[in-house]
């Protein structure tokens, strides 16, 4: 990371805990490692990702139902997913200060210094051949690229390195009332799992015919060795996953549906197409046959914010072998080939999976800006503005009667009482109307009408363009309107 893009991604997140959108947590116990708690804004701006996820998935598409299942599951779960054997990550422990890193970050992180001095082809090289070494699994390789690379550690300066070891992610605890006598269980790493155990559950339930998705949201949590990069990864953190099953044959269709589908939704908020691109994935995961990431530029260069996978029919297959329950689903669909229905099988699944937090933070660097603005007579001043897209905006509207007497609070109030049942709205009375505009740009509220005495002669009102600053005069009748169809 340049020293400029370091200082806009401080100046990101000290915004988040000034405004009230992010802040560490347990934070009066100094913290606690990668956990963060969101604030008034950021909770509301969290919940309308979510929505606005959720309804572009369930509402938007009739042959997705959503479900809630539970962050605990029983333990067969993890062993039959893989997770068990298979969620691991490499790890590699600095002998001298006993950091541990996670080997590609370690890599990753060289690579980025080697771009930033000028050696652009040097680190495509390093990742190409690290690439190459961890889809066989070669510790012994990858340990020597870290040598003959001379990669030493950020906090002993000393490239004395230990072997490199797999580390599981699951974060595991007791059910029951007596520790010892107790099962261990594990808090769910992805939400998917949830939604492959109640497959037939919802099939049956909601009689749902293939091609057809189930979505979910929910808390997940890994034990990250390298957390890091604000709420970038943590060890608590939310997924939106969807699974859609198909019939086998015809997932390399859906597989291409669905990628291009999940980069639509993205642009559909605004963000401009350059910010994106796809990783197509060389080293695939134990359950994916086709799979590739949705990247976007975060100040501290491209990164996964969401996957798309072609599961096959592993997971369900490997449920029905550890439950010994029949996983399959009956097809009456004539097969054109054969003239008959196409009867029992397991489907195939397409998995898009994206997190909430990361989504956030794409938000948040998104939305971001310090600018400079050049007065009529020339002078300059600065403001903080977020341009978070209407749509997600924590306060959509904020209501500022110019003063608190003759009348203007009771006009700002009925314009409230007549908005809040449709989005969010703010009041404040106090303070100049200069600094008040201020604030709203701070926490991104795309539009602020003030109600001034001339309001209570010809009932309007003066409406404020957060991006723009352009203001215009409009009817007080018009300004609901206005909001929802900004919104919707
Ligand atoms: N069910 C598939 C799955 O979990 P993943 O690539 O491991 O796939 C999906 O995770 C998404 O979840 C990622 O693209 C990322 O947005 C988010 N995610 C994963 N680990 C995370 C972490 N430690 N902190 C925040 N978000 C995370």
């Amino acid at each position: 990371m340049s020293t400029q893009q370091e200082n806009n991604f401080q100046a990101i997140i000290a915004h988040a805990k000034e405004y009230g959108f992010v802040f560490p947590g347990s934070e009066i116990y100094d913290g606690l490692g990668a956990v963060y708690d969101y604030g008034p804004y950021g909770s509301e701006l969290k919940k309308n990702i979510r929505d606005y996820w959720w309804k572009s998935m369930t509402q938007l598409h009739e042959n997705i139902v959503g479900i809630d299942a539970a962050i605990f599951m029983h333990p067969a779960t993890w062993k039959a997913s893989g997770h068990v054997d298979n969620f691991n990550d490499p790890m590699i422990d600095n002998k001298d200060s006993r950091k541990r890193y996670r080997v590609d970050h370690l890599i990753e992180a060289h690579a980025a210094k080697l771009e930033e001095k000028g050696q652009p082809k040097e680190a495509e090289a390093l990742l190409q051949e690290m690439d190459a070494l961890l889809s066989k699994d070669d510790f012994a390789g990858l340990k020597h690229l870290i040598e003959s690379n001379k990669i030493v550690c950020a906090v002993s300066g000393t490239c004395n390195w230990t072997d490199i070891r797999q580390f599981n992610l699951m974060f595991d605890t007791k059910l029951g009332s007596v520790t010892d006598e107790a099962d261990t269980i594990y808090l769910r790493p992805e939400t998917a799992q949830g939604i492959f155990v109640n497959f037939l559950n919802v099939q049956k339930t909601a009689r749902m015919k293939i091609p057809f998705g189930i979505a979910q949201t929910g808390k997940a949590f890994r034990n990250e060795i390298v957390a890091r990069q604000f709420i970038f990864r943590m060890r608590e953190f939310e997924q939106m996953e969807m699974q859609f099953f198909v019939r086998p044959g015809t997932e390399g269709e859906w597989y291409k549906y669905w990628k291009q589908a999940r980069l639509q939704w993205h642009l559909s908020l605004g963000i401009p197409a350059k910010k994106y691109r796809y990783h197509d994935h060389v080293k695939l995961a134990h359950y994916a046959k086709e799979a590739c990431d949705i990247e976007f530029e975060f100040p501290f260069g491209f990164k996964e914010v969401e996957g798309i996978h072609s599961r096959s029919d592993f997971d369900l297959t490997r449920h029905q072998l550890y439950s010994k329950k029949k996983m399959q689903y009956f097809d009456a669909d004539i097969d054109a080939a054969t003239g008959k229905p196409y009867g029992n099988y397991v489907p195939y699944v397409i998995e898009t999976s994206i997190g909430l937090d990361r989504m956030f933070l794409l938000i948040m660097a998104h939305a971001y800006e310090e600018e400079t603005i050049t007065k009529e007579d020339g002078s300059t001043d600065s403001r903080v503005v977020m341009h978070i897209p209407e749509k997600i905006a924590p306060i959509k509207l904020a209501i500022l009667p110019l003063t608190k007497k003759d009348g203007l609070p009771e006009i700002a109030r009925d314009l409230m009482d007549e908005c809040k049942n449709y989005f969010r709205c703010f009041y404040e009375e106090k303070d100049a109307i200069g600094k008040r505009y201020r604030r709203q740009d701070a926490i991104g509220t795309p539009f602020c009408v003030t109600i001034d005495h001339q309001t209570k002669e010809d009932n309007t009102v003066t409406i404020r363009y957060r991006d723009s600053m352009q203001q215009e005069r409009i009817l007080l009748s018009q300004v609901k309107d206005i909001v929802i169809n900004a919104i919707v």
